[in-house]
């Protein structure tokens, strides 16, 4: 097929970060003679909890069926409970049959919301979907499939690694058809503040735009439990207008190949939400929905795998000591490297020893000035045992 007859949305869509990291370093044998440590992907390798694969074969017989699109009254209704415990929020503000709609992982939900959202024009113009820089680029690729105008505003050291709220142009604002937010932020695991969704939950209401909450990271987080968007919601009065919040057991569980998640918030929205997945969502099997009971029902097997994460970062802490501008951060599994030229680094890491990363500009665009916040970057996920961690530092401390 000639490539004139394709969608003019997907000719312009960006290349996918892991095939540009392919294309890199594809070609490069290292020279290595230890094995690859790869931590250019953000794939949790805990173990998931044992229960989860003893309640799948307990419910073997029910592979035969076509689950509820919006996930079974037991997923949504423990959703709902869950939420409410996490959030302090106040009882029967989350109505499961309203208020939740189960997602065959974030990342779909993620994607489809844009085509729900995005109108053909707003203020007369086209339309905006604004989201941080750097950014997942399932953000992104949704959005301008659905034909916005697709905006990162920088998440830099300078502005607290989320995007400045303040410096957002009215016009810009009343274009505004979504935004997405990453808290705890992928790659930088900073979380926004109670302050901050304040403000951010108020500019979608006055300038009528959703809200597009990512906390697929929400239980990965170092001391202090991240806020969330429904518990701004709470705190502002307990009205879920133009506010949705997606969340994963990918991270939580360490179940990413479960492909388990769930969107929940404005009532109205996710009717038509609903709708629309009738289409074009995917069902998660049920025998799965009942491993998802399960698992949103426990929080031992979550404190015990934040535990890892935290001692990880112990280590990297203590092998790093401060160098390429080392933070700890508040969520998520990642390190934020300032390296100086992140696939300059990515590329000699690789070559030299083996170590892979993920360098910053691939998930940055470069914004007005031409400066790609991500530029001087590499991601590394700190998803393996203590020891592959450790020998991982230490291969970056002896190359770069
Ligand atoms: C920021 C962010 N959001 C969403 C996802 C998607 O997670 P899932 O589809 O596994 O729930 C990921 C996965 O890596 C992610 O990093």
């Amino acid at each position: 097929m000639s490539l004139h007859t394709l969608s003019a949305n997907f000719q312009s869509l960006e290349e996918y970060p892991f095939t540009r990291l392919n294309n890199l370093l594809a070609p490069v044998t290292p020279r290595a003679n230890e094995a690859p440590i790869l931590m250019s992907v953000g794939e949790p390798q805990h173990e998931p909890p044992v229960f989860m694969a003893d309640v799948i074969a307990r419910n073997s017989h029910l592979w035969n069926r076509y689950p509820a699109m919006a996930g079974t009254p037991a997923l949504r209704s423990t959703v709902a409970k869950w939420l409410t415990y996490r959030y302090k929020l106040p009882t029967g503000m989350i109505d499961p049959e309203r208020n939740v709609i189960a997602l065959s992982g974030t990342k779909e939900g993620l994607y489809m919301v844009a085509s729900l959202v995005v109108p053909d024009t707003k203020a007369g113009k086209r339309p905006v979907a604004l989201m941080p820089n750097p950014y997942y680029l399932v953000y992104s690729g949704g959005a301008h499939m659905a034909g916005a105008e697709t905006m990162p505003l920088d998440a830099t050291a300078e502005t607290g690694f989320l995007p400045d709220l303040d410096s957002i142009p009215d016009d810009v604002l009343a274009r505004t058809a979504l935004f997405y937010l990453c808290t705890p932020a992928n790659p930088q695991g900073a979380c926004a503040d109670l302050a901050y969704y304040r403000k951010l939950i108020g500019l979608a209401r006055r300038y009528d735009f959703v809200l597009a909450v990512d906390e697929c990271y929400s239980e990965i987080y170092d001391r202090v439990a991240p806020v969330g968007g429904l518990e701004a919601c709470a705190a502002m009065g307990g009205d879920l207008s133009n506010v949705l919040v997606f969340h994963s057991l990918s991270k939580r569980s360490n179940a990413a190949g479960l492909r388990i998640g769930f969107v929940a918030g404005d009532p109205d929205l996710l009717a038509k939400f609903g709708r629309l997945r009738s289409y074009g969502g995917a069902q998660v099997p049920l025998p799965l929905q009942e491993a998802a009971v399960a698992l949103w029902q426990d929080e031992a097997h979550v404190e015990a795998n934040r535990a890892l994460y935290r001692r990880k970062f112990d280590i990297c802490e203590e092998i790093l000591k401060g160098r390429f501008g080392f933070y700890r951060p508040a969520g998520g599994f990642f390190l934020w490297l300032d390296v100086g030229d992140g696939e300059a680094a990515s590329l000699k890491l690789w070559r030299d020893t083996g170590l892979r990363s993920l360098p910053g500009p691939y998930i940055g665009r470069a914004n007005a000035q031409g400066v790609n916040p991500g530029q001087r970057y590499i991601r590394l996920a700190i998803v393996h045992d203590d020891d592959t961690v450790a020998a991982g530092m230490r291969r970056l401390l002896n190359v770069l």
